[in-house]
């Protein structure tokens, strides 16, 4: 089982990042992104994108601000770090749970379902139906289970909530156990962030000591605990089923769905699987209401979504801006543009989300328009790169990442990753590939891998061919 991991079979001292935000920036410290290329083992990523290329040393703190005139998720860290459960609860920490713990569990799943809030790991699936779901389940024992593997290269969202305001997880976490019938949650972090794991670790410790955790929480008969479990650097961790795997200490490969982990989780168990940002909007839904968390946002997605912004960008950091915020305004509006260079495109929501042209930026921010527009909302990390990568290194870069990371399940994403970087780093630079075996490459990827990483390394190739069909036709004879 070692050689599924990168960790900890080879630990590097430093380490430097090979994400997407550093492989744009190379050029910023050409020298610091080719120690990323000699380590060992490869990070992909630290979630310090903001000052790409980037390494385990970097001790700086992201711009943070929230751009929409209703913060959710951003409220308290824009105004600075939540130290200790005494800051948290001046900030009207725990009310939510309080107002929780006096209404009914099955009243508290219809008002998340009735916010529309949607997952923001990526799929956007609607949270309050998965709780419905594990609600429904007639178990004894069932599970919340927190992925804050933050993958995508090119997000640190989770991380600054995980470092900056742990009791407001924890609290969304809690939240959803009283809701569904879980009485123990699990939080995997991945190990890239040791300060989120030591953050979290001692917001937990300090609840214990507290009796925010235990049995009869508040005076009630509500029950919860929390454990962290390190992940150890494997991208497809954040897969859930993966996920699951990993904690229960079996082999991470993905596994088939259904059944889901909705019915057989964790253990066997019902769970809940939800990202980081996910349930860090439950206590404001509870505070004010599914009505005023609907009415922000539009279309099919509602409230508020953090970004983060690369290092290429002006000013680079982590924003919160309404749903349906066009993408001409977060790039330009927030970001500034470009530091210098010309604006070429941007990667919005994970390496293999797709390539969004700046001749879509009128395209507004919400899952089925980014989807329409040849990208993905995904996580929400948003790396812009400018004329110094050209689409053939981006490509090489990209199916260099998905080889690496492939848990090779899929042959078409253990060889077919392979082949892609082989041809698009090699010396034949592609010359060997007609378009239409790159057409088929991508439509088999597309239809036939078990999971968003094949999957997604498909969508990739067909929005890059659909954004700069001249530069893909040019790689090849
Ligand atoms: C290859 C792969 C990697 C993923 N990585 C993450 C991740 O790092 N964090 C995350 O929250 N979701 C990730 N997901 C999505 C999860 O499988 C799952 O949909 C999500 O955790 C559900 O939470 P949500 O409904 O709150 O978004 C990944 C999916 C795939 C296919
Ligand atoms: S698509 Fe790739 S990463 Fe996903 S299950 Fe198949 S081989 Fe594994």
């Amino acid at each position: 089982m070692e050689s599924f991991y990168s960790f900890p079979s080879a630990v590097n001292e430093v380490e430097y990042c090979s994400g997407t935000a550093c492989f744009v920036a190379r050029e910023l410290d050409p020298k610091r992104f080719s120690m990323a290329t000699k380590q060992q083992s490869r990070t992909y990523c630290l979630g310090k994108c903001y000052e790409a290329p980037s390494s385990s040393e970097g001790k700086s703190i992201p711009r943070i601000e929230a751009r929409t005139g209703t913060p959710i998720v951003l409220d308290n860290i824009s105004s600075g770090p939540v130290t200790s459960l005494g800051m948290y609860r001046k900030r009207n920490g725990f009310k939510a749970l309080q107002k929780a713990l006096e209404m009914k569990p099955a009243e508290v799943v219809d008002e998340i379902d009735r916010s529309q809030l949607r997952g923001r790991g990526g799929a956007g699936f609607p949270t309050g139906k998965k709780w419905a779901s594990v609600l429904s389940q007639d178990s004894s024992e069932k599970y919340i289970v927190v992925n804050a593997d933050e993958g995508d290269p090119g997000a640190y969202i989770d991380r600054m909530i995980m470092e900056m305001d742990p009791f407001k997880l924890l609290e969304g976490g809690m939240i959803a156990g009283y809701a569904t019938g879980a009485k123990n949650g699990y939080i995997y972090i991945r190990r890239e962030y040791p300060k989120a794991i030591e953050s979290i670790s001692g917001a937990i410790k300090e609840m214990q000591e507290a009796g925010y955790l235990g049995s009869g929480i508040m005076g009630s008969e509500f029950s919860f605990s929390f454990r962290v479990v390190p992940g150890r650097g494997s991208y497809v961790c954040g897969e859930e089923t993966s996920l699951l795997r990993s904690i229960e200490g079996r082999r991470p490969e993905v596994g088939l769905r259904p059944p889901y982990p909705t019915e057989k989780g964790l253990f066997g168990k019902p769970t809940v699987v939800n990202n980081v940002e996910t349930l860090a909007n439950v206590p404001w839904i509870i505070n004010h209401g599914a009505a005023r968390f609907s009415e922000i946002g539009f279309s099919k997605s509602r409230g508020t979504k953090a970004i983060s912004l690369n290092s290429l960008f002006r000013n680079p950091g982590l924003y919160e801006v309404e749903m349906g915020t066009t993408l001409e305004e977060i790039v330009i509006g927030i970001g500034g543009g470009l530091r210098s260079g010309k604006l070429k495109g941007i990667i919005v929501g994970g390496p293999i989300a797709g390539i969004i042209h700046p001749s879509k930026f009128a395209t507004r921010m919400g899952y089925e328009e980014m989807k329409a527009a040849g990208g993905e909302l995904g996580h929400g990390g948003i790396v812009a790169f400018d004329e110094s990568t050209s689409i053939r290194d981006l490509i090489a870069h990209v199916s260099s990442f998905v080889a690496y990371e492939s848990c090779g399940k899929c042959t078409p994403c253990r060889l077919g990753s392979r082949a892609v970087e082989n041809i698009f780093s090699g010396s034949n630079k592609g010359k060997q590939w007609t378009r239409n075996d790159y057409e088929i490459l991508s439509d088999t990827l597309l239809e036939t891998s078990l999971c968003g990483l094949g999957g997604g390394l498909g969508e990739f190739l067909k929005s890059a061919s659909m954004n700069y069909p001249k530069e893909v036709d040019a790689c090849f004879a």
